[in-house]
């Protein structure tokens, strides 16, 4: 099976871009980043991709009238290198119609908590760990799914749950939450990438 062309957008430091580059290179993931993109100029996850000698673009939503033009830029930059799965590590825009309708159930995202729990608009990075801890919650955890129009609202490929102890804060729950996603996200590339992932409406099921 020919490697699967994949597309990252990112937002930010990038370790959980760092970690799908690390298993691409080791095999286990059976594709090829062809390109890395990013809505924040000084994003540490274009330096990564720099560094493992993938395209690594910044498009600047200032250069654009607006978001649909914006969204237009990012996925001409994807169709032109024949991306075939984009996954958001840790990008913080919402994709438009246009990029979902033409890619339906080949985005996935990585999510810091255990969705429909601390999810949406508003909750991104620290600020679901600090919602989580506020409101008092014993688990926590993390979730990758397919993206559709809503925001964190497609099916749901992975979860795994972690405790949230009375010494955690937001910064331990961010670390426990983010090596968790690390793990998740991987898998859920790798099985994408072997054709081992069916939707079925909102259920996800794995063909191992
Ligand atoms: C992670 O917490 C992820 O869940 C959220 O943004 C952060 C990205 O971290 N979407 P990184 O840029 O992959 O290190």
């Amino acid at each position: 099976m020919s490697p699967v062309r994949l597309g990252v957008l990112i937002s930010g430091s990038g370790t959980n871009l760092q970690t799908i580059i690390d298993n691409v290179d080791s095999g286990d993931i059976n594709g090829e980043i062809c390109v890395v993109i990013s809505d924040k100029k000084d994003a540490y996850g274009l330096v990564r991709a720099k560094k493992n000698g993938i395209d690594a673009i910044f498009v600047n939503r200032k250069e654009f009238l607006n978001d649909t033009d914006f969204n237009r830029k990012i996925l001409e930059e994807l169709k032109k290198r024949g991306i075939q799965l984009v996954v958001l590590a840790g990008y913080l825009k919402i994709l438009s119609s246009d990029i979902i309708n033409e890619y339906r159930n080949r985005i996935i995202n990585i999510h810091p908590s255990l969705i429909p729990s601390f999810c949406g608009k508003g909750y991104y990075g620290e600020k679901v760990h600090r919602a989580v801890l506020e409101y008092g919650s014993k688990v926590t955890g993390a979730t990758v799914h397919f993206v559709d129009e809503g925001a964190d609202t497609g099916p749901i490929i992975f979860q795994k749950p972690v405790l949230v102890s009375e010494q955690d804060n937001v910064e331990s729950i961010k670390n426990k939450v983010l090596n968790v996603e690390h793990v998740l996200l991987t898998e859920a590339v790798r099985l994408y990438c072997e054709e081992k992932i069916i939707v079925n409406g909102r259920k996800v099921i794995i063909r191992e």
